[in-house]
């Protein structure tokens, strides 16, 4: 491709330098020839004028003076009578010569000018420049052969060639330089452009230091960044729909699969009873009990499942308030008392300052401090402690939970607050768990312009963070309108 260009670009420059060379060797040679003859003509005719002068026009002229002059004048001299007759000649016998009346450059000399004339002498037969002044009773006339002023216009005409060809040889190697330079732009914009429209964005054009292909190379690069910024955003939003899509799939199917196991559960144990058993008083109640544990599970599961999909939704109505927050830590440690006496777990209160406030609705706070308490009790061995306290962050109010039981480890906490997460399965499920917990805290406390955060040590224990607004915010600034859902 590179040489083709080049080719093409060598082969049009040679060309143009040639027709270059031929119009200067054709005006040169005209200029020169024209100015060379004027300028002949000139000294002609002053020679001429010089010898009127000093030659009488008559019939005794003797040819051996004549040739003298003619001699000294550098030409053929020539003397003719008004009638046309030669006098004498320099060159040929004058008695023998035709009458010049009709000469172009006499006719001029017989009528007071200064006659000339180039022309094919009839005498000598070969052309010759006349220059004729009148004198009394005739006109002298001085010839010089053209051969002479065409040698000599030759002579000039082959040196302006000559420096032409000399001149003409760096002109083309700049010329081939050029077309290389420019053949390789050339091919390296093809090659750029051929790169993007294979679909490569990323690749850049180095910027060449011409102005123009500068340019261009800026405009391609700017395309190509435009085109790999979209590229990119498309992808990115293909990728984040795929997670959507991937998100809603997994959510149908842990809630099918989720309902599926106390609702066989009950189905089993109905059927079992129907079968005769509710007559044995070894297992009736036992098997009642069962199916009592898992209706309670199927109703905890559909009310958390209602309680998601009316937070992620926005359908959820909350009543925001100002709220003290040591008044709501200690409520929600009240609640949570019973079972974290049963579970032998001791509870605590460090407590926020007491005018430290909170913008919030209270019932879900409550939910979120449960849910959060829960886990804390479900996953604290006997003997541990739960430390609940809340401290001024900026304008939000930090609260915590802490614990020193089991831990999390540092592979599950990033998908803690997904859907259905659980760190052990089948120890969530003995303990009646959901694994819906975490993700109603985590957009309960969104839609309070909140954040949620974990620390946690495998076997010393856990601490959930979520933050709350101080104070209310300001007209007409929604809260959080764009928390999402996972
Ligand atoms: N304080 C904690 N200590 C150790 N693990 C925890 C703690 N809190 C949560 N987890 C882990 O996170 C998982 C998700 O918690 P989440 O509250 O969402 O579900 P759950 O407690 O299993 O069920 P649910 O709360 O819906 O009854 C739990 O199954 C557990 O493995
Ligand atoms: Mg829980």
């Amino acid at each position: 491709m590179t040489g083709r260009i080049f080719l093409k670009l060598i082969t049009a420059a040679t060309a143009l330098l040639l027709l270059v060379a031929a119009s200067v060797d054709f005006f040169t040679t005209e200029i020169t020839r024209e100015s060379y003859i004027d300028n002949l003509r000139q000294q002609l005719s002053e020679k001429a004028r010089m010898l009127a002068l000093s030659l009488p026009l008559d019939r005794e002229s003797s040819p051996q003076l004549v040739r003298g002059l003619a001699e000294a004048a550098g030409g053929r001299v020539t003397l003719v009578a008004t009638s046309g007759k030669v006098l004498a000649d320099s060159d040929a016998d004058a008695a023998r010569m035709e009458n010049h009346r009709s000469r172009p450059e006499l006719i001029q000399a017989f009528h007071g000018k200064v006659g000339w004339s180039e022309r094919l002498s009839a005498t000598l037969g070969i052309p010759f420049l006349y220059v004729a002044v009148p004198v009394s009773g005739g006109a002298i006339r001085i010839a010089v052969p053209l051969s002479e002023i065409n040698r000599q216009v030759h002579e000039i005409r082959f040196k302006i060639l000559a420096s032409t060809a000399l001149a003409f040889l760096p002109a083309l190697l700049l010329a081939a330089l050029l077309a290389r330079i420019l053949s390789r732009r050339f091919t390296e914009i093809t090659s750029y452009a051929a790169q993007l429209a294979r679909g490569n964005f990323r690749a850049r054009l180095k910027r060449p230091p011409s102005r123009e292909f500068g340019m261009l190379a800026e405009t391609l690069n700017d395309t190509a960044g435009n085109l790999q910024h979209t590229v990119e955003q498309l992808e990115r939003e293909h990728a984040e729909l795929e997670k959507l899509e991937r998100v809603r799939k997994d959510f149908v199917i842990n809630v099918s699969h989720e309902l599926r196991t106390p609702l066989a559960s009950i189905q089993g144990y109905t059927e079992t009873l129907i079968d005769g058993a509710i007559n044995d008083p070894a297992h009736n109640m036992r098997f009642l009990s069962i199916i009592r544990h898992n209706a309670e599970r199927l109703a905890r599961l559909t009310e958390d499942l209602l309680t998601l999909s009316r937070v992620e939704q926005k359908r959820q109505k909350f009543e925001f308030e100002m709220h003290f927050v040591n008044d709501l830590l200690r409520d929600a440690l009240e609640l949570v008392q019973p079972m974290a006496e049963k579970r032998e777990v001791q509870l605590k209160l460090d407590p926020a300052p007491e005018d430290a406030t909170v913008w919030c609705d209270s019932e879900a706070v409550s939910q979120v401090l449960s849910n959060l308490l829960d886990n804390a009790i479900k996953y604290t061995p006997a003997g541990g402690t739960i430390t609940v306290g809340g401290s001024p962050q900026g304008q939000f109010m930090e609260i915590f939970v802490r614990d020193t039981g089991i831990g999390i480890p540092p592979e599950d906490v990033p998908r803690l607050f997904e859907r259905f997460y659980r760190v052990d399965k089948a120890r969530s499920r003995e303990l009646g768990g959901t694994g819906l917990g975490l993700s109603i805290v985590k957009h309960l406390v969104a839609a309070h312009d909140g954040t949620t955060r974990v620390e946690s040590r495998v076997n010393h224990g856990t601490t959930f963070f979520f933050t709350l607004p101080q104070d209310e915010p300001v007209a007409g600034h929604s809260l959080n309108p764009e928390f999402t859902a996972s």
